[in-house]
């Protein structure tokens, strides 16, 4: 990987730029504005979801920027109300609409149904499936997949006419998901990383501000680094232009084997916390 631009296969043979543009926790007064500041610093790849409530401003930010709409690769997430057959191909329609945007490269369940809530949590999800698999072959989306699922999540899915592209989960270093990488590798589902800072927690701590400063970067370009070099997508956040223009600055250094390892073997720190089986959501 050498630039924003390059891009990862999706298992549909879809390519999807190698850096997405985070925008967790991004205010939709802001959206616009940092959408277009990331798109400017050569962000290829935008991620939102209808929870984040900025799909309006993510839309405005993709306009004022002017780039052609084939270049770029825009990420939405159908929310948990909104699972199910029906629903999701009404929430479909919403975020495109709020987008101002005619189809979609990426729709991603944003969270699993879980066993805890749910006794019927593996028909929701396949409900869900179906109409986010109708929507691909009817070519409103041109790849799918599912966001916070755990293998046994996955496992009714991956047997479906059209398996999941990608699985969007909270990686960073002392969270890794390893039972859940191994799964997705083996059916060739894409990992991408929510939160690869870990909101900003990872940036304070010292082992990794040390490896950071041994390559003459930030913490948060040596996260970021890590995950493309582990074949994660990561997708970090910034409404600070200092910062977006920072975070896609990952190319022209490459983290050694002994400092991936020792990356690689932190311990768990700063996570959300959230569960996928566990959150009351
Ligand atoms: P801000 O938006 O003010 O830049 P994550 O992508 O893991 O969710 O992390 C996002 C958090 O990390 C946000 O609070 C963001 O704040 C902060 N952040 C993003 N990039 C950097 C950076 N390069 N240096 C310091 N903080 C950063």
């Amino acid at each position: 990987m050498k630039s924003l631009e390059d891009t990862l296969r999706l298992n549909n043979g879809y390519e999807m730029p190698c850096v997405g543009f985070g925008t967790w926790q991004t205010p939709d007064d802001d959206a616009a504005r940092a959408v277009s500041d990331a798109i400017k610093a050569g962000y290829r790849h935008i991620d939102t979801a209808a929870c984040y409530e900025n799909e309006v401003g993510v839309g405005s930010g993709i306009k004022q920027s002017g780039i052609e709409r084939e270049k770029l690769f825009v990420t939405s997430k159908v929310w948990n109300t909104e699972r199910g057959y029906k629903k999701t191909l009404a929430a479909f329609e919403k975020t495109l609409s709020d987008l101002g945007l005619d189809y979609l490269d990426l729709y991603l369940i944003h969270w699993p149904a879980s066993s805890l809530r749910f006794e019927n949590w593996k028909e929701i999800n396949l409900e869900t499936w179906r109409a986010m698999t109708e929507l691909y072959k009817a070519g409103k989306i041109k790849a799918i997949g599912v966001s916070n699922f755990l293998p046994h999540h996955m496992e009714a899915l991956v047997k479906t006419e059209v398996r999941p592209m990608v699985n969007q989960i909270e990686y960073h270093p002392g969270l890794m998901w390893n039972d859940t990488v191994e799964y997705c590798k083996k059916h060739d589902i894409l990992v991408e990383a929510w939160s690869p800072l870990g909101t900003g927690r990872m940036l304070e701590n010292e082992e990794l501000k040390a490896i950071a400063a041994k390559y003459g970067k930030s913490a948060a370009q040596l996260c970021i680094r890590w995950c493309l070099q582990n074949g994660v997508v990561p997708l970090p956040k910034s409404v600070n232009s200092a910062r977006i223009a920072e975070n896609a600055d990952v190319f022209d250094f490459e983290i050694d084997k002994e400092d991936m390892e020792k990356i690689n073997a932190m311990p768990n720190f700063g996570g959300s916390g959230l569960h996928p089986d566990e959150v009351n959501f």
